[in-house]
């Protein structure tokens, strides 16, 4: 067995919580990393961080500092969106593997320019971090929709809906760009497809008051077309009861339900059902998910364990030598799909007046 991954968290905000409290955990249940430094340039916050977590771990205050200390080829990059590029090229640079938090750079021309550079110098250097392909629920929705039970696929709804508005100074490319790009990839990912038109609605109807981010809507509706399939996406920051999160695949013998709605969901019910008449649902399992503390934001409760097993993925990608199983080019996938569906975008305006 090879030496732990040495691992530097970069960027310890609300998602790089999430991603420092996994490998502390992965360190002491399995041995596979070891936390080498916390980078964050807020220091004294994270430094209080890294205490309540119980590691002994160095926090530096930049990228630079990181490099300069030579002490890991890893890292995971958690940085606000509009630093994802340089903060990544920096540490690819000077011989890193990076898994880097989504989206790619939100932006389509940056992502391709970003991609190319990636394909011609560093193909394997970045995983993408898009957790639903990790997520125990969504793996066995797609296994059961691969086995046929529910005939062929010609619908797939699918939401992410967060219960408060993007936090004050938050980062945004946009609703669709910052929110859809999960839906979108998992949709690619469920289909194998990539569509051949895109259409988004976006309305601005409550949280988009209550927060300094500056964001196009704050409620959109992405319609993808597909060969036979059609996608529906929605996505929110106005669902106040909590995070929503439900994936629904209709096809001509029945249909997959994956997540209903509960305020802390403890346990995720993918559900099958079959024609109409039928007395029992086709396949139904429970999944449990993990309790995390409060203190951490609410996609922890739904995708926790989902972020793990993304982490461990990479860490056993760099141990091994490995390719990544998600890449820069995913996420540059989702990114056209994303950004065909903003250029034609229907709002309040566009619709016929009653
Ligand atoms: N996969 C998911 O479900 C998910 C959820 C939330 C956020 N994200 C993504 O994670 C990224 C971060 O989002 P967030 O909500 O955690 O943001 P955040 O603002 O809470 O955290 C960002 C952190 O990076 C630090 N930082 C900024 N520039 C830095 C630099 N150059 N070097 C070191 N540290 C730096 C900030 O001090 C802050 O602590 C975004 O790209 C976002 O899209 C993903």
């Amino acid at each position: 067995m090879s030496e732990p991954l040495k691992l530097a968290i970069v960027g310890v905000g609300r998602m790089g919580a999430i991603h420092a409290l996994h490998a502390f955990e992965l360190s002491r249940e399995t041995g596979s990393c070891e936390v080498v430094a916390l980078v964050d340039s807020d220091v004294e916050r994270v430094r209080r961080y890294a205490s309540q977590l119980g590691g002994d771990v160095p926090v530096l205050a930049s990228i630079e500092e990181l490099i300069a200390a030579r002490i890991c080829n890893a890292s995971v990059v958690v940085t606000p969106t509009d630093c994802h590029r340089e903060n990544a090229s920096m540490l690819i640079a000077a011989g890193h593997r990076v898994l880097m938090e989504k989206p790619l750079t939100g932006d389509l021309q940056t992502d391709r320019e970003f991609a190319a550079e990636l394909d011609r110098n560093n193909p394997q250097a970045l995983m993408l971090a898009f957790q639903r392909r990790f997520d125990a629920p969504l793996q066995y929705a797609r296994t059961l929709m691969e086995s046929g039970v529910i005939g062929r696929v010609f619908k797939i709804y699918s939401s992410l809906e967060d219960s408060n508005p993007a936090p004050d100074g938050y980062n945004s490319g946009g609703i669709l760009p910052d929110m859809s790009i999960h839906n979108v990839d998992e949709v690619l990912w469920l289909t194998g497809q990539m569509p051949q038109a895109a259409l988004a609605i976006g309305s601005n109807i409550y949280s988009h008051a209550l927060t300094t981010c500056k964001e196009d809507f704050d409620d959109a509706l992405l319609c993808l077309w597909f060969d036979g399939i059609m996608a529906q996406i929605q996505v929110t920051r106005n669902h106040v009861s909590g995070y929503r999160v439900e994936t629904i695949l209709f096809g001509s013998e029945g249909q997959i339900h994956v997540g209903r709605f509960e305020q802390k969901p403890l346990e995720i019910l993918v559900e099958a059902y079959g024609r109409r008449g039928r007395e029992e649902p086709l396949d139904r399992r429970a999944f449990t998910m993990r309790q995390y503390p409060g203190s951490l934001p609410e996609f922890a409760d739904r995708f926790g364990p989902a972020y793990k097993a993304e982490l461990s993925a990479f860490v056993d990608c760099c141990r091994a030598g490995a390719p990544f199983p998600t890449t820069h080019n995913d996420a540059l996938q989702a990114q056209r799909v994303i950004s065909a569906g903003m250029q034609s975008v229907i709002t309040r305006r566009h619709a016929a007046a009653v």
